[in-house]
This record gives C-alpha cells, structure tokens and sequence, in this order.
C-alpha cells in the first residue's frame, strides 16, 4: 500500500519536474527565471545537473496543476507545497516567483526545495524554504551531498560552505566536493552524513560577520565529532560563490590549499585582529581558542594542538593545561 511519505516523495517529484518545466518551456519561467540564472553565469548543464527551476507568479499554478492530477488537498498541505486558507479554497503556493532549488537526499530522492526571491530590494526573507514535513527534517540533511558524494570520497575531503550557490558555482568551476548547511548551524546529524566519506572537512564561509560566527560553532561541532579541520575566510564581500566566478578553476583549488588554517591558527587571526596590546583581551582570545581545544576528542591531538598554542603565544604548556581542565568541565 501506498503510504502517506510515498506520496510525499511523490508529489515532491512532480513539484520538482514541474518547476524545471516552467524555467525552460515556460514564457515567463524563461523571461524571468532563466534569465535571472544566466544573470548570475550559470550555464544549462549546471542547471540542469542541480535541476534548478522557476515558480510562476500565479498565486496557486502548482496547487491547482496537483490537484489536477489528483492529489489531495490534505497531502498538498502536509508536503509544504501549498496552503489553504479558510476563505481561499483554490489554495495558494508556498512558493511564488521565485527561483527553485531542489534539495536531496544523500540517495537522491527530492525531500524539499530552497527558493529564491530575484528582486533583492524587496522586504521579504531572500531564500524560502520547505518547512519540516514527514520526509523533510532540515538538520538531517546537507545540500549538495548527492551531487558531491563521489568527488568527497576520491579527494577525501569535503568543502563545508553557506549556500545553495556556493554548492553550485564550485561544480561550474569543477570543484564537486562540496556541500552546504544552508543557512542552519551545522549539527551533528549533517556532520556523520560527512563522516560516512570522509574525515577532512574544509570550511568556506562567508568573510561577514555571521560567516565568521557561524564557523565557530561549526568548528566546534566538528572537533566534538572527531573530524579533522582546516578553516578559509573569504575576503569581506566575497562568498565561494562570487569568489569562483572570478577566478579560473586551478586558481581557486590552490588558493583554498594555500590559504586554509588550522583552527588554531584561524581562531587566532580573527580574536586578535583588533586586541592591540590589552592583556586582558589576549588572554579571553586564548581561552576561547583553548576551548575548542577541549573539544579535540583523541587525547593525543588534543596534546599536539595545545602545545601549538603554547608555542604561539610562548605560553607555558602546564597553565593551557590547567585551562584546558577547567574549560573540559565547563563544557562535560
Ligand atoms: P547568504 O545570505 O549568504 O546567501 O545565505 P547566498 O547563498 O550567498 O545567496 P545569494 O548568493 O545572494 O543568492 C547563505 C544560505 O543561507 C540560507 C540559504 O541556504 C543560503 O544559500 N538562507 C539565507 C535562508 O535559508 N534564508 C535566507 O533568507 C537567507
Ligand atoms: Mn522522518
Ligand atoms: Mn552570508
Ligand atoms: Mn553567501
Ligand atoms: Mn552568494
């Protein structure tokens, strides 16, 4: 029999065949959502590969085409695709004039989509997601990970970045070992999906603010996981994914190469910029970094990286010790 995730997943693939339909056969898929697309240089295979596609204007084009081929209203809610409010029968869509980004499972079902608004002046949140649905559990899944899960297992190594156009443009320049948590912190759930392929993880975030703190938490989470880790900023401005476009294939994989720290390193850089000579400052940045030290799991490397602070700020290695005890108990 036919369950009620069956045809979620189900009706999640006529939404996703349905919104590359309207992006390439579509007047004003093609007019608006393909344009905006090749707007940002992305190329047909790239699209096609990502099966990334348009939501019309209309206030119920989808919900009215699914409820033409028989689905009901009750699972069209339930998918996230469509609502009906009390005094709106017809039904209207989740998603409306947006550009569609399909997100799958490590298999490859479609569980949801990421949509983005094309106007950027316009006072509503950039990208719209699926909300969490009985086959769609946002922390459980990476974006990427089905298009990237080779390339991750031939280089041992995974790039960790932002966005659904992070993911997208590195394929376009072919660096396909690469996935995004969009837009949530990372959990432990996405970091054992990594695990399965490898243990090296390269984080590319965004050079903002919210980059550097989302980094973080991330290192943090994937220390506590027993991955090893190395960390890139991004020139303030520049994401992976404008940073790709600028820049040929060979020059992007050596600069990632040449310029990702270890944590230690990174931590540093950041919490000292603007620290100046106030001991005091200095002294909270090195705790912090010897905190995600006590995250470190094998006792070994945990030793090896606390010597590498001690030897950075010519500090003794019994007093980062004693540090790092305390800090173990806070975070036990
Ligand atoms: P960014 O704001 O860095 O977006 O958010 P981006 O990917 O660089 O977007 P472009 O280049 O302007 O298209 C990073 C990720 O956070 C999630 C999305 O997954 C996005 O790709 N996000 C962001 C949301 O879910 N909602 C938002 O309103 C914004
Ligand atoms: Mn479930
Ligand atoms: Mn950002
Ligand atoms: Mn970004
Ligand atoms: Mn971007």
């Amino acid at each position: 029999a036919q369950t009620e995730k069956d045809l979620l997943y189900k009706i999640h693939e006529v939404a996703n065949t349905y919104f590359q339909e309207i992006l390439w056969d579509d007047q004003e898929g093609r007019s608006i959502g393909l344009s905006y697309f090749k707007e940002r240089e992305l190329r047909d295979d790239i699209i096609k590969k990502f099966q990334l596609g348009y939501s019309p204007e209309q206030k119920n084009a989808f919900t009215a085409y699914a409820l033409e081929k028989g689905y009901s209203k009750e699972i069209l809610e339930k998918s996230g695709l469509s609502i009906f409010p009390e005094n709106t029968p017809a039904g209207v869509d989740r998603f409306r004039e947006r550009v569609i980004f399909p997100i799958h499972s490590f298999s490859g079902r479609v569980l949801g989509f990421g949509a983005r608004i094309l106007k950027s002046n316009v006072k509503t949140a950039k990208y719209l997601n699926s909300p969490e649905t009985e086959i769609y559990h946002k922390s459980n899944v990476l974006y990427g990970l089905n298009q990237s899960k080779q390339a991750i297992s031939r280089k041992n190594g995974c790039l960790l970045v932002e966005g659904y156009m992070d993911v997208i443009s590195l394929h376009m320049s072919g660096i396909e070992n690469v996935v995004a948590s969009s837009g949530t912190s990372l959990t432990t759930e996405q970091i054992k999906l990594i695990k399965r392929l490898t243990e090296n993880v390269t984080i590319l975030f965004d050079g903002d603010n919210a980059g550097i703190k989302a980094s973080f938490r991330s290192i943090d989470m994937l220390l506590t996981e027993g991955m090893n880790i190395r960390v890139l900023l991004f020139p303030d401005g520049d994401d992976p994914d404008s940073f790709a476009r600028k820049h040929p294939q060979e020059y992007v994989e050596k600069y990632i190469e040449n310029e990702a720290m270890d944590f230690i390193d990174f931590k540093a850089e950041v919490l000292l910029r603007d620290v100046g000579n106030d001991p005091i400052k200095k002294a909270e940045a090195i705790r912090d970094i010897v905190k995600s030290v006590s995250f470190v799991q094998n006792a070994l490397k945990r030793e090896v990286y606390l010597k590498e602070v001690s030897n950075k700020f010519g500090l003794s290695e019994q007093s980062l010790f004693n540090e790092l005890d305390v800090q173990k108990q806070i975070t036990q």
